[in-house]
């Protein structure tokens, strides 16, 4: 029994063990695509605009324009993904604080869509809350946050002018928040892996992304006591996400 117990322990850290490294090939690759690429672009506009200015080379305003944009994504990139990062780090670090109040759940959804304004333009959105909604005791922007990293999600993998729904009703003793696309959808067997951080199906293909986006959803809703999960959608294509938001103030 004792040497059951003890190879049961030795099997347990080498699981362990085996999962860190994983999780240590995953930062390094996550970490030499998305910091190394961008720079990678950013070096080359810079390199050549100063050559430009040393007039070693010419470049039409057009070309020194496109440059700009370039070096102006990419930092905007790797902006977007520091904050993730850091924002990872400290929910890991048990450092996330909740900031609870009654909020009434459609001037969150509201926010979440404004926020997403931008990202949306290429897609329909229909909105669907049910009249009665509930107030939920929440942190307000946290669940705002994982509306859109969710909008996010869904513009990304489905095509453009493709239909994402919002719906929001009550349901016993919680609320529902489902946020739907009409994309590429999610293998049944990755629908417990995606929320992992810097796992993606397929590396995201050819989408660019982190894989930081639903570790950091499912933080900020397991922080709450809540859930969340991804269940097949009516239609045979597309995903749904669903928020289960307990109503009371447990
Ligand atoms: N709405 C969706 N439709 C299809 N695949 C999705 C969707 N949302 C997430 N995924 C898959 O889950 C992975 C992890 O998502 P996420 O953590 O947000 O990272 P990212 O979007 O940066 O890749 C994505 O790379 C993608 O493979
Ligand atoms: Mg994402």
């Amino acid at each position: 029994m004792k040497n059951c117990v003890i190879a049961f322990e030795q099997a347990s850290q080498t699981e362990a063990l085996r999962r860190s490294e994983k999780l240590k090939s995953a930062l390094l690759d996550a970490v030499t695509h998305d910091i190394r690429t961008p720079l990678t672009s950013i070096k080359a506009s810079v390199t050549t605009l100063i050559s430009e200015l040393k007039r070693e080379i010419s470049l039409d305003e057009r070309s020194k324009y496109e440059m700009l944009l370039v070096i102006d994504e990419e930092c905007n990139r790797l902006n977007n993904y520091t904050e993730k990062l850091i924002e990872l780090a400290r929910i890991e670090a048990g450092d996330l604080r909740l900031y609870r109040r009654w909020k009434a759940l459609d001037e969150i959804i509201n926010t979440a869509v404004e926020n997403s304004k931008q990202i949306l333009i290429n897609h329909k959105l229909n909105v669907k809350l049910s009249e009665e909604l509930p107030a939920v005791l929440v942190d307000s922007h946290a669940i705002a946050e994982v509306i859109y990293l969710l909008i996010d999600n869904a513009v990304k993998y489905s095509p453009e002018q493709s239909l994402i729904m919002i719906t929001a009703s009550a349901i016993n003793d919680a609320v529902e928040i489902m946020v739907e696309d009409e994309g590429i959808g999610i293998p049944v067997e990755f629908r417990e892996k995606v929320f992992d951080k810097f796992f993606r199906v397929n590396e995201g293909g050819a989408r660019k992304g982190v894989g930081m986006g639903l570790a950091i959803a499912k933080s900020l809703i397991e922080a709450h006591g809540d859930s969340i999960r991804i269940e097949d959608t009516k239609k045979r294509k597309g995903t749904r996400f669903v928020i289960r938001l307990p109503i009371g103030d447990n």
